[in-house]
Order: C-alpha cells, then sequence, then structure tokens
C-alpha cells in the first residue's frame, strides 16, 4: 500500500492561526540524543520484556480479533487520540481495516461520531496490544505512530518508545512504521535506537502538510512548529519475530 500525501523539505510548516490556539514548542535541556539511548536500547534489546499485560488491554485485543479479517490488510494507528487520524486513515485505505489504539478514556469518547466502516477503535494500551499482534503473528502492513508524547525531561527517556522496553518488539511486530513528531531529537533519537537494533529507517525529514492527518499535526502545522518524520520500511517477516513472542501473563 502506498503512502505519500506529504510534501517533504527543509521549510517548516506554515503558521496560519491566532496566538490564541498556539502550540508551545517541545522545551527540554537535551540538545542531542540522549547520552544513555544507545546502552538503554541494546541492554532492551538483549532481554525479551515480560511487563504484565493489563486486563482493559487484553479485553480490547479479544474484541479485535473477534472481528478480525486476515485476507484485509492491518493499518494500525497507535495512540491515535481521539480517532480523528483513524478516521482519515480509513477513508485514504478503504481496502484495509484500520484499527486505532489509545489508552485514554477521555479522548476515545470524543471520537468522531460517524466513523467509516472500516475503523475500529479500542482503549488499551500500546505496548500490550503490540505484543499480543505479536503474539498471535498478526502484522500491521502499515503503523502509524503520530506525536507521541515526547517525555521531554531527559530522566523521562525510558518513557519515550525507543527507550521503552517494548522498543524491540515495536521492531519485530513489523509494517512499515511512519513515525511523526514535532520534536527533532524525538524522530533522531528513534531512528538511532532502530539502527542499534538492527533495523535501518529512513533519513528523518522536516515536512509540510497539505493536508493534517491528526488533531495534533494540525495543531503544531498551525503554531508553525517544524515537523518531522520518518519511516521503518517494512521487513520481511521472519519465523524468530514472533518464536520468541511472550505468552504474555
Ligand atoms: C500527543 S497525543 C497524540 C494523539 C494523536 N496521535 C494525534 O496526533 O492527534 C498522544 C496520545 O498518546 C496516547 N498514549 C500515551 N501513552 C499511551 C500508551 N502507552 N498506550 C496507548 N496510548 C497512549 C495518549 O492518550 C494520547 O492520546
Amino acid at each position: 500500500m502506498a503512502f505519500d500525501p506529504l510534501v517533504e523539505g527543509s521549510s517548516p510548516s506554515r503558521p496560519s492561526i491566532s496566538s490564541a490556539s498556539r502550540s508551545r514548542r517541545v522545551h527540554s535541556s537535551q540538545t542531542g540524543p540522549h547520552p544513555r539511548l544507545e546502552a538503554l536500547v541494546q541492554r532492551h534489546r538483549l532481554s525479551r520484556w515480560q511487563g504484565p499485560i493489563h486486563p482493559g488491554s487484553r479485553a480490547a485485543f479479544a474484541d479485535f480479533l473477534a472481528g478480525y479479517c486476515c485476507d484485509r490488510s492491518l493499518v494500525l494507528d497507535s495512540c491515535c487520540g481521539t480517532g480523528v487520524s483513524s478516521a482519515q486513515l480509513g477513508r485514504l485505505f478503504p481496502e484495509a481495516d484500520v484499527v486505532g489504539i489509545d489508552q485514554s478514556r477521555h479522548r476515545l469518547a470524543r471520537a468522531p461520531n460517524q466513523l467509516p466502516g472500516n475503523v475500529r477503535l479500542f482503549r488499551a494500551r500500546a505496548q500490550d496490544f503490540w505484543r499480543l499482534l505479536l503474539a498471535e503473528k498478526i502484522r500491521p502492513e502499515l503503523h502509524f505512530l503520530l506525536y507521541p508524547n515526547p517525555w521531554p525531561k531527559p530522566a523521562q527517556l525510558g518513557r519515550r518508545w525507543h527507550g521503552h522496553p517494548v522498543f524491540p518488539d515495536l521492531l519485530r511486530l513489523g509494517g512499515r512504521i511512519e513515525l511523526r513528531s514535532n520534536w527533532a531529537i524525538y524522530t533522531g533519537e528513534f531512528s538511532h535506537a532502530a539502527h542499534c537494533c538492527g533495523v535501518a529507517t529512513s533519513a528523518m525529514v522536516s515536512f509540510s502538510c497539505i493536508k493534517p492527518l491528526s488533531p495534533f499535526e494540525k495543531k503544531y502545522a498551525d503554531s508553525g512548529h517544524e515537523l518531522f518524520r520518518l519511516t521503518v520500511p517494512a521487513a520481511p517477516w521472519s519465523s524468530k519475530d514472533s518464536q520468541r513472542a511472550p505468552n504474555p501473563t
């Protein structure tokens, strides 16, 4: 499935709105990649994370499985917020099933009233849903990670997805990952962490939005933030990928 509704370039997205709705840029004392990133990723790479699966995530996954059709491509919108991006993805990929997951009941309660028929939203922790998909050998064709929380304090490195112990499983899950952020350091660290796990990413690029894909993308673009994206190409599925998949408890 091709996906490229963007104009790439070095120019920042153009501001177009009043200061009232302007959002603040990510502020961090970090001026470059975290000095402990590599050591942390290597540690996570060497030992499979066995953290417990939240019961709510397990229930959501059971619902997902009940409606899952393996004949259709799966597009995952992780940390989908209100599901506005999932709805857009559903319209962009009518031939696929689009699944949005977010842990916030509050955000999901504000989902669009009329979702396209190929879109389903679930309340679950992404780190659980990914491991459950992996254990079932279900691989998304495309995986969107749009504006994950940046956790900009250096002490919060372990909360960024690439610093989280689930990161090697996120890469094993595969599919073509599309990461977007308004913090260049986040995107650069993600790419470096993937590289530490032996996975090459595209170069990080700055891009301008023609049509924002998500509410945060719109908010940041409207506020004149520079937006960054990178992709992790889909690797061929290896039997090893699911072999060591946890039988999560
Ligand atoms: C900055 S918002 C971005 C929302 C949306 N992707 C967008 O671009 O508009 C980050 C979202 O990640 C969700 N989130 C954070 N940690 C999560 C986790 N562990 N599992 C699932 N969702 C999570 C939050 O609830 C929030 O909706």
